[in-house]
């Protein structure tokens, strides 16, 4: 499968990408020193290009026909927790919409911070992206629990034409650890039992043990113990100094591998580059979960109140069963896609070869089966309304 990456950094989503199997054919950013960095590491695929200039960039994205458009789009805006005014660079959260909605590619992919999710940017990119024909899966992931040695919660949304909303979920959440990823697991015997971070905010936390995963990590992250530092309450305790994080153990806890070459631009620059990237495990999960996806090797998983919805319909135990088996098998043959048409499910079905093998009566019990897990959902969609609507219906009787 085609990627192309926007907003590319030094690469940290490209290298997951490419790890699982994916062919990045462009990258784009706005920044020369991280497309020198991302060109001599990645590959000569990146340019220099400032992605608010949409008309000149998309005939060039649409030519490409990428199967999937992923990138993260500057956070600075919206990263800090309430407050600040979403500025100028926000804007470029639409632009990136507007540009996956010229190209269409089968897939997206957005990493952003958590926070991006409330701001006026990614509902004016979502209504944007819907209107292109996108379903979405959209998830707060922990990159602790996909293999990397850092807590970082990220948003990420992943969107597929076509296809129902949450049609991911169960299968990014099933490729979860149980346990996070600690620093020892990732950095071995490097940091010894204990290691200082430089914090955003002074009175925080700053020695941490290996055993736990680090802290996200940031620009500011490498830096020496202040001599007169005196331990907090909250600090890991033990005996002796705590190790100090040199560059290259940051690069590590972020999953750049250990030849990364960052002699191109100067410490500030790979500081950034560095705190800004998607740790390389976390993209190179979730490229496997969508490429599984595509594979059709993955399905989402039935419901469990379809039954009971169901049986609320009258349909006999042994019946439900019989519908969930159905359900599930149609899904199979629809290579684990769940669309937000049923239309456009039942006529995907029917082009499917193995389907077209099946005797008649069994196509139509698929067919059935299908139709009644799509109503299923459609009633689930519109429950919030209807408890509206009865809500108000409601209260303008008693008023009355
Ligand atoms: C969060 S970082 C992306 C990191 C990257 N995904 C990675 O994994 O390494 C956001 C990037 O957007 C780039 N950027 C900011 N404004 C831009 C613009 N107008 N056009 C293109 N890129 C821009 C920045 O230079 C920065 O590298």
């Amino acid at each position: 499968m085609r990627v192309v990456e926007l907003f590319c950094g030094a690469g940290g989503m490209s290298i997951g990408f490419k790890q699982a199997g994916f062919e990045i054919v462009h990258a784009l950013d706005a920044w020369p020193e991280a497309v020198e960095v991302y060109r001599r590491n990645v590959g000569r695929h990146a340019w220099v290009a400032d992605l608010k200039n949409i008309a000149e960039v998309a005939p060039i994205l649409f030519g490409l026909r990428p199967d999937v458009i992923a990138g993260g789009p500057p956070c600075q805006d919206y990263s800090s927790a309430g407050g600040r005014q979403e500025g100028d660079r926000a804007g470029l959260t639409a632009a990136y919409a507007m540009l996956i909605a010229i190209v269409r590619p089968e897939w997206i992919v957005m990493e952003n911070v958590p926070g991006a999710l409330k701001s006026k940017a990614w509902q004016q990119a979502e209504a944007i992206l819907r209107n292109a024909g996108y379903g979405f899966t959209i998830q707060l992931l922990d990159a602790a629990f996909y293999g990397v040695g850092q807590t970082r919660e990220r948003l990420i949304v992943v969107g597929r034409l076509g296809e129902e909303d949450g049609f991911l979920t169960d299968a990014l959440v099933a490729a979860a650890s149980r346990r996070p990823t600690t620093a020892r697991d990732v950095l071995g015997d490097a940091i010894g039992d204990r290691f200082y971070v430089h914090p955003r905010y002074m009175h925080k936390k700053r020695i941490w043990s290996a055993d736990e995963p680090a802290p996200t990590v940031r620009s500011t992250y490498a830096r020496r113990v202040p001599p007169d530092y005196v331990p907090i309450s909250t600090d890991a305790q033990g005996d002796g100094a705590p190790s100090e994080l040199t560059r290259d153990l940051v690069a590590a806890l972020q999953g750049f591998p250990a030849d990364f070459d960052w002699s191109s631009c100067g410490l500030e620059d790979r500081d950034r580059m560095g705190g800004n990237a998607v740790p390389v495990p976390l993209a190179r999960a979730i490229a496997t979960v969508i490429l599984q996806r595509h594979r059709g090797e993955t399905q989402p998983a039935l419901e469990r109140d379809f039954s009971s919805w169901l049986r609320d319909r009258g349909h006999a135990p042994s019946t439900v069963e019989d519908v969930r088996a159905k359900a599930n098998r149609a899904r199979r043959l629809l290579g684990g896609r769940i669309m937000s048409e049923i239309a456009a499910e039942v006529a995907k079905l029917e082009g499917a070869a193995a389907f077209q093998e099946l005797p008649a009566k069994t196509q139509s019990a698929l067919r059935v089966a299908l139709r009644l897990h799509a109503e299923f959902r459609q009633e689930r969609r519109q429950a919030p309304l209807k408890k509206a609507v009865k809500a108000r219906k409601t209260s303008a009787k008693k008023a009355a």
